[in-house]
């Protein structure tokens, strides 16, 4: 095995300034209409006009370049009934991620990047294999029946493996290190691609969608080649599970039992049916999954006459469509049947993997927006914070911080104690200030902006239910930055900083939302096809990856710097950045969506919706030292996917990645597949896949 080089670099370039002004770049009309319901196509939903960078020098905020071991905070925590290695509580770490002798392979291991392509194949550099671990429609829970696209029924669906697999955590199972509970979302359904052409009933299909949503609890085992994952025998997988939009969840925190939250099925207001659009998410210290509902506004039939009290929160989440028909199988998704119904829908779900019979957790403390996931660091003091992403045009970054101290120990009081950590605390919004361009760089400091406490709401005129309930309306009063889609906002557990990405924006550059420092692309080179020449387009179409660093190394600060890492894009193009790194020797990367971290502290970039005429892939970056900003492409995904998840395990011998919507281009149906990936159908698939090294 080889090892990165270590030369010193010193030739560093500086930044391009800011770009002058110049939607849905490469993402298909079907992905578009059921992942967001058409998101980009709908008004800019924050129309309020502050919140842009201003070009300040602001000096509150010393800057801190390395915070190590911040992320875990005492590093004594114990994975509770899980397992037993402590740096295991790192988020988004898994099985045995611990320093250990053992190397950490796809940290350090050199590899020739994968150049863009438009295969029909997961692509792995040289060296490396895939193997798909657990497919939509495999056996999830006992009495699964073997799938059968023509003989799909609700019954079926429920106990089998969901559709479009987005996060993916994999956690320990004590005293077991050969098995481990691999647990994933299942953010939407496309049934274009899903069923045969009139072969089911309308309603039948909708029902087996309904339950094709959620997540999924599979138990994995160890192949054979170090690094390789199968999954076990769902018959003898006593912790598998599926949640679907049918399965019973709990409210919690402050706005639990709010009169907003009271239905016809449910008068409390405390228990809600199902999950919608779960996107990516995050593993607790404390050993359970967060997930982020996201374009949930999508499901409701908001064509009625619509109670007018209600009419600037159904806005500003989006519920002005007419829904994907639903109601026809369950009036609650029709508006004016049920109001009440899509206040219930939008917040951070917490699932325990190791219980099969608990109730997964809505949590109200942390915000009802369009989540995209959620990641756990620990304060210095042992307070859980928690990053959360609103992924949609102009919207905002928050963060949450737990009013109580986690408790070590995997005793059943320390399990109890912490599975109440996101019920109490504060909710923050994020504001960024630049400090000019003329440093060459785009960078400057931050302050997080107190939303309201359990107790306490810091906004006027709003109780803290209100707050809880209409968060965008809440944070819009009180000057956010608007940013360009943040999706995944994640701590790295080795240096402490918190990386953002944030995808695109076709709206930034107008009128409604100029550049400034944080956001500075309004025009991109795109391209429109593999090899073609690079064209101009208005809005910023590549994405960003912005770094920010808590003052005094701590996740609970109130203030924090940031960079702007990366400006994605086609390094050929003048307005693309990689942290001053050769643009010579960097991959093109293109709409970064999920993010995650190996023991090195490098990040790895999932893409969804490449603008450069390539597949979407997996990339990793050095984030210090002279490799920083080093861009290599680790993986492509097939034809019409986006790579979700992506998950670094077993001391990082292990890349776990969801192949989510293959074949979902424009004009493919079940009979005309534009994949058929992972080639064991004459259809695609959405799979989990494992990247390890082989030779
Ligand atoms: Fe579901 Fe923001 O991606
Ligand atoms: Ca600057
Ligand atoms: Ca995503």
């Amino acid at each position: 095995m080889t090892t990165l080089p270590r030369a010193p670099r010193t030739d560093r370039p500086a930044l391009p300034l800011l770009v002058p002004q110049g939607p849905h770049g490469s993402r298909s009309r079907l992905t578009c209409r059921f992942r967001c319901g058409d998101a980009c196509d709908q008004p800019l939903p924050n129309t309020t006009d502050h919140g842009h960078v201003r070009d300040e020098v602001a000096k509150a905020v010393a800057r801190r370049s390395v915070l190590q071991g911040a992320a875990v905070g005492g590093g004594a925590l114990v994975l509770a009934g899980l397992a037993s290695a402590p740096a295991a509580a790192a988020p988004g770490a898994g099985v045995g991620v611990a320093r250990a002798a053992v190397a950490a392979d796809l940290g350090r291991t050199a590899f020739r990047p994968v150049p863009p392509n438009r295969r029909d194949a997961l692509v792995s550099p040289e060296g490396f294999r895939s193997d798909v671990v657990v497919r939509w429609g495999d056996p999830v829970e006992k009495g699964a029946p073997r799938f059968d696209v023509r003989r799909q029924t609700p019954d079926a669906a429920a106990k089998q493996f969901g559709y479009n697999c987005d996060y993916v955590g994999v956690l320990p199972l004590r005293g077991r290190r050969d098995r481990a509970l691999l647990v994933v979302n299942h953010e939407y359904t496309d049934p274009n691609l899903m069923f045969p052409t009139d072969l089911y009933d309308e309603d039948t299909q909708k029902e087996i969608e309904v339950l094709a949503h959620g997540m999924s609890v599979v138990e994995i085992v160890r192949g054979r080649t170090p690094g390789s994952w199968l999954r076990a025998d769902h018959t003898r997988a006593r912790r598998n599970r599926r949640v679907s939009a049918r399965t019973a969840f709990t409210m919690t925190g402050p706005a639990a039992g709010d009169p907003r939250l009271r239905t016809t099925a449910d008068p409390t207001g405390r228990r809600v049916m199902g999950t919608l659009n779960n996107c990516a998410g995050g593993t607790t210290p404390w050993g359970t999954v967060l997930s982020g509902e996201e374009n949930v506004n999508q499901y409701f039939d908001a064509s009625g006459d619509l109670d007018a009290r209600y009419a600037d929160s159904y806005r500003r989440m989006g519920f002005t469509g007419d829904g994907r028909g639903w109601s026809s199988i369950d009036p609650r998704f029709d508006l004016t049947t049920e109001p009440h119904e899509p206040f219930r829908f939008g917040w951070v779900v917490e699932l325990d993997p190791s219980d099969p019979r608990s109730t997964p957790r809505k949590h109200s403390m942390l915000g009802r927006f369009k989540h995209e996931g959620a990641n756990v660091a620990l304060a210095e003091d042992g307070r859980a914070v928690a990053y959360l992403g609103d992924d949609e045009r102009g919207d905002y970054l928050y963060k949450f911080v737990s009013r109580d101290r986690v408790r070590s120990g995997n005793g059943a009081a320390a399990r109890r104690h912490n599975m109440t950590l996101l019920t109490r605390g504060t909710l923050y919004v994020a504001r960024l200030t630049g400090d000019g361009t003329a440093d060459g760089r785009h960078d400057g400091t931050g302050e997080w902006i107190r939303l309201t406490s359990d107790t306490t709401s810091y906004v006027e005129g709003m109780s803290v239910a209100d707050v809880l309930i209409d968060t965008r309306l809440a944070a819009d009063r009180v000057a956010p930055t608007r940013m360009d889609r943040p999706e995944d906002v994640e701590p790295n557990p080795v240096n402490g900083k918190v990386y953002v990405a944030l995808t695109n924006n076709s709206n930034r550059g107008s009128d409604a939302l100029p550049v400034d420092e944080a956001n500075p692309i309004g025009s991109s080179m795109t391209r429109p096809a593999l090899g073609a020449p690079l064209e101009q387009k208005s809005g910023n179409r590549n994405g960003y990856v912005l770094e920010l660093t808590p003052a005094r190394g701590d996740h609970a600060a109130d203030r924090f710097t940031w960079d702007l890492m990366l400006v994605c894009g086609d390094p050929a193009a003048q307005e693309t950045y990689f942290a001053g790194y050769d643009k010579a020797e960097v991959s093109p990367i293109s709409c970064p969506d999920n993010v995650a971290f190996d023991s090195e502290g490098n990040l790895w970039i999932s893409t969804d919706g490449n603008a450069l005429g390539s597949n979407d892939g997996v990339f990793r970056v050095p984030t210090a030292g002279p490799e920083r900003g080093r861009v290599q492409q680790f993986l492509t995904v097939p034809r019409g996917a986006e790579a979700c998840g992506p998950l670094l395990a077993d001391r990082d011998r292990s890349l776990f990645v969801a192949v989510q919507h293959p074949g979902e281009v424009d004009g493919a149906t079940f009979e005309s597949p534009a994949s058929t990936w992972p080639h064991t159908d004459d259809f695609p698939r959405p799979s989990v896949a494992v990247v390890y090294r082989h030779a």
